[in-house]
């Protein structure tokens, strides 16, 4: 198993966070989603929670999980909508935009919690709707085959599989001389780069 995020501090929380469940063993790797350090092919699942909304380049990361996902993978995103009814949308992002930032100014006085609680809104807001997201999806060549809206579409839940032909399974070739010159030709994308915790 293996954790990416291109932020250190937020890879060192999902370590501490994981050691209480006691999961593991992860490879914990820093890295942008858009340019993932991995072989082509080499996983069989991918899962995203709530980051695709942050990613600056939401088509190459899609493209990104289908290249990395072996033919026939799976891949599971979760990320807060726009809901796209006019009256959910106006009560679920009015009670976020100022019903929850005045109630976390009254539990905390810290700023950064603040502005924390006013971003979520914003940042859902900007967002597309969940069709919307399932329409990109599928237009990165990746077959959506279940998708679930919850809270009127506020939360959604997207699952796939990559049916490209051209992604064969990865496996480790023996190391031999001729596979360490080819290792050492890779790109950088093709190199994970355990950055914590390791395999
Ligand atoms: C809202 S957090 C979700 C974290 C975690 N998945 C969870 O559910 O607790 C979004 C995460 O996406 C990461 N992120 C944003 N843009 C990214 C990118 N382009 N590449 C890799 N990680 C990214 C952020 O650093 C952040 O940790």
């Amino acid at each position: 198993m293996v954790g990416l995020d291109f932020c250190g501090a937020m890879l060192e929380e999902a370590r501490r966070k994981l050691a209480l469940v006691n999961e593991g063993p992860v490879a914990w790797v820093q890295g942008r989603a858009e340019a993932l350090p991995f072989r082509r092919a080499a996983f069989d699942c991918v899962t995203l929670g709530f980051a695709l909304r942050h990613v600056e380049d939401l088509d190459p990361t899609l493209r990104e999980i289908g290249r990395m996902l072996r033919s026939g993978g799976r891949f599971v995103l979760v990320e807060w909508t726009r809901p796209r009814a006019a009256i959910p949308r106006w009560l679920f992002l009015g009670y976020m935009r100022w019903v929850v930032p005045s109630l976390v100014r009254l539990v905390s006085r810290n700023r950064r919690v603040g502005a924390l609680a006013a971003y979520l809104p914003r940042s859902i807001a900007s967002f597309m709707s969940g069709e919307a997201l399932s329409r990109r999806v599928d237009l990165a060549g990746l077959e959506v085959i279940d998708t679930r809206s919850y809270m009127l579409g506020l939360v959604f839940i997207c699952v796939g599989l990559n049916t490209s032909a051209g992604a064969e399974r990865w496996e480790p070739k023996p190391r031999n001389r001729e596979s360490e010159a080819a290792t050492s030709q890779a790109g950088e994308r093709d190199r994970a780069v355990p950055i914590a915790g390791g395999v």
